[in-house]
C-alpha cells in the first residue's frame, strides 16, 4: 500500500494542541515586547526602551530569556485548545470530503475544510474576543467596570443575556472562516509545491515546513486584519453607536480612511511568521509521533 492519507480528527486535535503551544512559545516573546513598548511611561528625559530590539536586549539582560515569557499561562490555556479545535475541524472537514484515501483532496476541498475549522473555533473565539476587547479598552476609557474576564462574562450575561456575550459573532465568522480556509490551503499547497519531484510530501524537510507554516500565518492575517479592525470596533462600541456591520465599515472609512483597516499591521506580521512556522512544525512532529505510537486511532 502506498502512503495512506487517512485523516484522524482525534489525532489532529491532539497534534493541534501541541502546535498551539508551539505557536505561543514562538510568538509570546514578541507579544511581551509589544506590550512593554505600548505601555512604557512616556517621559521625555528617560525613555526606557527606544525600540523593539532595545526592549528585547534590555529584557533579556535584566531578566534572562524567561523575562520574555512572563504572563504565558493565560494565553496558553486559550491558544492550545483553540488550535486543537481548529486542527480538529480541519481534519473533520477533510475526512467528510474524502471518498478515497488514496486520492489527494482538491484545493477547493482543502479550502472548505479550513473554513470548517474557522466555524468551529468561532464558538469559543467570539465570546473570548468580545471579553478581551472590552477589558483591553476599559482603562483607556477611564473606567473599570469589569474586574477581570470572568466578571466581564458574568456581567454581560446577567445584564443582557447570551446574545450580548456573543455580540460580534457574525464578524468573527467573516474574519475567521475565509482566513482559516486560506491558512490551511496555503500550508497544504506550499507543502506540495516545495516537495521535490518523486518524493513524498510527508518527508518534507524542517525548513520547508517552517516556510510553509510561516507563509500560511502571513496570508491568514492579510485577509483577516480588515474584518478584525471592524470587529474590535463593533465589539467595543457603546450600544447603539452603529446600526449594523456595514455602518461600522462606512464610519471607519469616513472618519479614518482605508489605512484604518490595517491598524496594528507591524506587530501582527512580525509575529505571524515565526509563530505559525513553529505551530505547523509542532503539529507535524506530534502527528508523526502519534502515528508511530497509536497507528489505529
Ligand atoms: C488568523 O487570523 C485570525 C484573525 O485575525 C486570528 O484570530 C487567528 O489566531 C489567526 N490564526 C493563526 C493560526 O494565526
Amino acid at each position: 500500500m502506498g502512503e495512506s492519507s487517512v485523516v484522524s480528527p482525534l489525532k489532529n486535535f491532539l497534534a493541534g494542541g501541541v502546535g498551539g503551544a508551539c505557536l505561543l512559545l514562538a510568538g509570546h516573546p514578541l507579544d511581551t515586547i509589544k506590550v512593554r513598548l505600548q505601555t512604557q511611561p512616556i517621559s521625555a528625559h528617560n525613555v526606557l526602551y527606544t525600540g523593539t530590539y532595545d526592549c528585547f536586549r534590555k529584557t533579556v539582560s535584566k531578566e534572562g530569556l524567561l523575562g520574555l515569557y512572563r504572563g504565558l499561562g493565560a494565553p496558553l490555556a486559550g491558544v492550545a485548545p483553540m488550535m486543537a479545535i481548529s486542527f480538529f475541524g480541519f481534519g473533520l472537514g477533510k475526512q467528510l470530503q474524502q471518498e478515497d484515501a488514496s486520492k489527494p483532496l482538491t484545493r477547493t476541498q482543502i479550502f472548505l475544510s479550513g473554513c470548517l475549522a474557522g466555524v468551529f473555533t468561532t464558538v469559543i473565539v467570539a465570546p473570548g474576543e468580545r471579553i478581551k476587547c472590552l477589558l483591553q479598552v476599559q482603562s483607556t476609557r477611564g473606567g473599570s467596570m469589569y474586574s477581570g474576564p470572568v466578571d466581564c462574562a458574568v456581567q454581560l450575561y446577567k445584564n443582557q443575556g447570551l446574545r450580548s456575550v456573543y455580540k460580534g459573532t457574525v464578524l468573527t465568522l467573516i474574519r475567521d472562516v475565509p482566513s482559516s480556509g486560506l491558512y490551511f490551503l496555503t500550508y497544504e499547497s506550499l507543502k506540495v509545491l516545495l516537495t521535490p519531484e518523486g518524493q513524498s510530501v510527508s518527508q518534507l524537510s524542517t525548513p520547508k515546513i517552517l516556510l510553509a507554516g510561516g507563509m500560511a500565518g502571513i496570508l491568514n492575517w492579510t485577509i483577516a486584519l480588515p474584518p478584525d479592525v471592524l470587529k474590535s470596533n463593533f465589539q467595543t462600541a457603546a450600544d447603539g453607536r452603529y446600526r449594523n456591520l456595514l455602518d461600522v465599515l462606512t464610519t471607519l472609512l469616513r472618519e479614518e480612511g482605508a489605512t484604518a483597516l490595517y491598524k496594528g499591521f507591524n506587530a501582527v506580521f512580525l509575529r505571524a511568521f515565526p509563530a505559525n512556522a513553529a505551530c505547523f512544525l509542532g503539529f507535524e512532529v506530534a502527528l508523526k509521533g502519534l502515528n508511530a505510537l497509536v497507528p489505529d486511532w
